[in-house]
């Protein structure tokens, strides 16, 4: 059996997956997750083989995937079919490099439907390559409106989404989102899993932009590295989280995909706060030592004392002289 090694598997909520053919460690928390990011390889014992697997969107959204870093050596190969068999178009078809050529990435792409298969060949011969990574997200559209919609975030996550996710969103778009702790007291905690935001790499600026104001601060989110997806914010207390989306009438690309919560209003801890242990310990500790060396002291002083006056009751000058008699 060929195994596929499932380094990442972040558990949200959306996707589904089977493994018909092949069989692979145990993903932890289950098969269901709405973010899944594989990194599949071969040994050179795993010959001759084909492995399949099958992702399925359980709330019936379609599934944006990105498959890179591809280390497969032809003729080892990785194909996606648009579909939950074989049959299906094939949107990636045996994605595999020369010796000669670099590691690569294929670009984002969406299936039509609720399900992908991905499938992995090894030839007869043994492997040189370090295998593939496979990003795959799966999440329902957001509205977008200029007029602010207000959002509660709660203890359980909730999905906010660029527009028309997981397509492209559009031009000349402004959407504007104000998002409330329902409990008094509470913060919100943004977490985003996904960003494909038009940027200009060699100025380092935003094309088109998340804004995230809470507070007195602003936060702009754009840029594309699947890689590492994830860039949280935490509002901060007695302030509300706006956002907005904003894009120019230039590039569009695949958005945003990102969770929103409450957490609880935890202050900065203070000094005494985030040392209250160490504090507490220390004070024990000299506590203890000065108490210790009190007894000893007082015991000390008791023992010297009673062996005094027991030195004067026993008081006896013959034997004193006895032993101070030089002995020749
Ligand atoms: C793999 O398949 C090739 C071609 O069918 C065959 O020549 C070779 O012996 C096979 N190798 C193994 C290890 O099964
Ligand atoms: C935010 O800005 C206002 C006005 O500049 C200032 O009075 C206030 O202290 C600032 N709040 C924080 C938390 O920095
Ligand atoms: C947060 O939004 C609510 C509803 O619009 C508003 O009543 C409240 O004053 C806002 N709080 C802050 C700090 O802006």
């Amino acid at each position: 059996m060929m195994l596929l090694n499932l380094k990442t598997f972040n558990i949200l909520y959306a996707l589904k997956l089977l493994h018909p053919v092949c069989v692979f460690p145990n993903p932890q928390g289950g098969h269901t997750g709405h973010l899944l990011i594989m990194h599949g390889h071969r040994t050179d014992t795993q010959r001759n083989q084909t492995c399949n697997w099958l992702l399925t969107s359980k709330t019936n959204n379609r599934i944006l995937y990105h498959a890179y870093d591809i280390d497969v050596i032809c003729p080892d190969g990785v194909s996606i079919h648009d579909g939950p068999t074989e049959a299906a178009q094939q949107k990636v078809n045996n994605a595999c490099r020369d010796p000669t050529n670099s590691v690569f990435s294929q670009s984002i792409d969406t299936s039509s439907g609720t399900n992908l298969l991905l499938k992995f060949m090894s030839d007869g011969g043994t492997s040189s390559g370090k295998g593939f990574s496979l990003f795959v997200i799966s999440a329902p559209s957001s509205d977008c409106t200029e007029n602010t919609k207000i959002l509660a975030a709660t203890k359980k996550e909730k999905v906010l989404t660029s527009p028309m996710f997981p397509d492209k969103y559009q031009k000349s778009k402004t959407c504007n989102w104000m998002i409330m702790p329902e409990s008094k007291g509470s913060l919100v905690k943004l977490d985003f899993k996904f960003v494909d935001i038009d940027y200009d790499s060699s100025k380092k600026t935003c094309h088109d932009k998340v804004e995230i104001n809470y507070g007195n601060t602003t936060k702009d989110v754009c840029g594309s590295d699947i890689t590492k997806p994830v860039k949280t914010f935490t509002s901060e207390a007695g302030s509300n989280m706006t956002l907005t989306f904003i894009t120019d009438s230039i590039q569009e690309e695949n958005g945003f995909v990102m969770v929103y919560m409450e957490v609880d209003g935890m202050m900065e801890p203070s000094f005494m706060q985030k040392y209250f242990m160490i504090i507490i310990i220390v004070v024990v500790i000299v506590a203890v030592i000065i108490i210790a060396v009190v007894i000893v002291a007082v015991v000390c002083c008791c023992k010297r004392k009673k062996k005094s006056s027991k030195n004067d009751d026993v008081y006896n000058p013959e034997e004193v002289k006895l032993s101070e008699t030089p002995t020749d």
